[in-house]
């Protein structure tokens, strides 16, 4: 190991959400040497951290057999069994364990110190721990002190991993271009240092989190670039499903206010989305109301926009029967300081890209197609969540992929093999960079945002797709060409990622014409 641009462990982690700080302790415990990457200055900014409504857990309620039908029916039945039953078997007992138990999440509990429930779409009983509004930061503040407590892990913040390295592509010695490929490490980027950094490791666990940030409206903090997909997709591992966008019915619409969520647990408690005309409109699109799986609700709104020519409908939570300002102190605090009482007024709110149901491809223990890469959370695709994810899953699905993927590379972690890390060059600038311009940087990112809301959004076509699709392929060689000739910063290697990612997303959803899930064809 060392702090130069070289540097050597046995495991890499990619991304400090859930899934990647679940797998770095759990490699960690088993004995082995970890660096955990986090693009952020903060490890705590994460998709994770921006999580509102809670984790699937144990309830009296409940029952495998209950939650495997509950996560099949949002799934559109297009699940993979096994992943559900793996999911249902183990996951909950996991999260009362793991997180309520060792790493001591704060969730939010009773008089009497019991777990409170509660309840999200789609959820046939009360199954979800939470932690008021904002359990997400809960769980990644206290795993966040427990990895600092655990031996064995490097924590490299400002890091931007830029790609997989492997013998096939990065090798020296061009004999290894014949062999099978396998992952040796991770360039990547230090934006203190401002230079490249070789990071070689025996296995790679890419757990970047999502594309969210590739659409104009979404839920997910600018960091969700599809990061992992592109790496993984580069080298030539398998990705499944991208046509899965999950978009959450409801962010908040304000002048204001990007990407803040208006948690689905107040739907759960009773809130009910109305028109402009202070109609309940969404039992007119599916019986269950308010309460139908997410891509329902997410349609019958942007129907409904249509319609009435409007930007946004209308969240009613003052017909809930609870002390909101207590149960959803953040929701409360941020709408309040927008000059909007949630006890008194309706909250105006849109549907936004979400969650990524697809992914890098993998099993029942995040191995990918590509020795030594494994992916677990929003950037791997293990099948559990079909064509549209439960409430509340996301969370529980990372945690348990993490583990699986720490337990995994302890169980099978290759040698190091020094001659074949002695051929892997460092990290070559252009002589002559180009000079790095922001502008034209926000502005390409803008248009894969606007052209992913309009053409591979809610509601797709074939021929919106086909525009899509034209459009980013001619953007994607403008952006290759400057990625390969300026200097490298974290907002180029995001933009090559996004555009690459968003091919993907559109490639998969021409190539399946039928709807499905959140994959929507008009
Ligand atoms: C929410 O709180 O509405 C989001 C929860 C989730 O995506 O599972």
């Amino acid at each position: 190991m060392s702090r130069g641009v070289r540097a050597q462990y046995d495991v890499l982690v990619v991304g400090s959400g859930i899934a990647g700080i679940s797998a770095a302790i759990t490699a960690a415990e088993a004995g082995l040497s970890v660096a955990l990457l986090s693009k952020e200055a903060d490890a705590f900014d994460s998709n994770t951290g921006w999580a509102q409504g809670g984790i699937v857990g144990v309830s009296p309620e409940d029952s495998a057999e209950l939650l495997a039908h509950d996560i099949r029916y949002a799934g559109a039945g297009a699940n993979f069994a096994d992943a559900v039953n793996l999911v249902v078997s183990e996951g909950p007992q996991l999260v009362h364990d793991f997180l309520a138990g060792r790493v001591a999440v704060p969730f939010s509990r009773d008089k009497s110190g019991a777990l409170e429930l509660t309840r999200e779409a789609a959820h046939s009983v009360r199954r979800i721990y939470y932690a008021k509004d904002s359990t997400g930061a809960a769980i990644q503040r206290a795993l966040l002190t427990y990895l600092a407590k655990t031996a064995g892990v490097t924590l490299l913040t400002g890091h931007t991993a830029i790609d997989l390295i492997t013998n096939t592509h990065n090798s020296a010695d061009i004999q290894e271009r014949y062999r099978r490929t396998k992952v040796l490490g991770v360039y990547a980027h230090c934006d203190s240092a401002g230079c490249v950094r070789t990071l070689l490791a025996r296995s790679v666990i890419l757990a970047t989190g999502g594309p969210g940030n590739l659409f104009r409206h979404t839920s997910n903090p600018d960091g969700a670039t599809g990061d992992g997909v592109a790496m993984a997709y580069r080298i030539g591992a398998e990705v499944i499903d991208a046509r899965y966008v999950q978009f959450h019915p409801t962010i908040l619409f304000h002048r204001d206010s990007r990407q803040f969520l208006i948690t689905e647990a107040l739907r759960g408690e009773g809130a009910r989305l109305l028109n402009h005309s202070g109609e309940r409109f969404v039992p007119r699109y599916h019986p269950d109301g308010e309460l139908a799986p997410r891509d329902e609700v997410a349609r019958a709104i942007y129907r409904e926009m249509e319609q009435e020519n409007s930007d946004y409908v209308l969240l009613d939570a003052t017909v809930v029967d609870i002390d909101l300002k207590k149960r959803f102190p953040g929701i409360f605090e941020h709408c309040k300081a927008l000059g909007i009482d949630i006890r008194s007024q309706p909250i105006p709110v849109v549907p936004a890209a979400h969650y990524f149901c697809g992914g890098v491809k993998v099993d029942l223990d995040g191995g990918t197609s590509i020795e030594g890469l494994l992916a677990a959370g929003e950037t791997a695709c293990n099948g559990v969540h079909g064509a549209n994810r439960l409430a509340s899953i996301s969370l529980l699905e990372g945690l348990l992929w993490g583990v699986r993927c720490g337990r995994n590379v302890a169980a099978t972690l290759p040698d190091a093999d020094a001659r074949l890390y002695a051929t892997i060059p460092d990290w070559v600038e252009p002589a002559e960079p180009e000079e790095f311009d922001p502008v034209l940087v926000r502005q390409d990112q803008r248009t894969i945002q606007s052209t992913m809301w309009n053409y591979a959004g809610i509601i797709r076509s074939r021929k919106r797709l086909l525009r899509a699709l034209a459009d980013l392929d001619y953007l994607s060689h403008r952006i290759e060409q400057f990625y390969r000739s300026a200097t490298l910063t974290r907002q180029i290697i995001e933009l090559r990622n996004s555009v690459l990612t968003a091919s993907i997303i559109v490639g998969d959803a021409i190539a399946h014409p039928q709807s499905s899930g959140c994959h929507y064809v008009e």
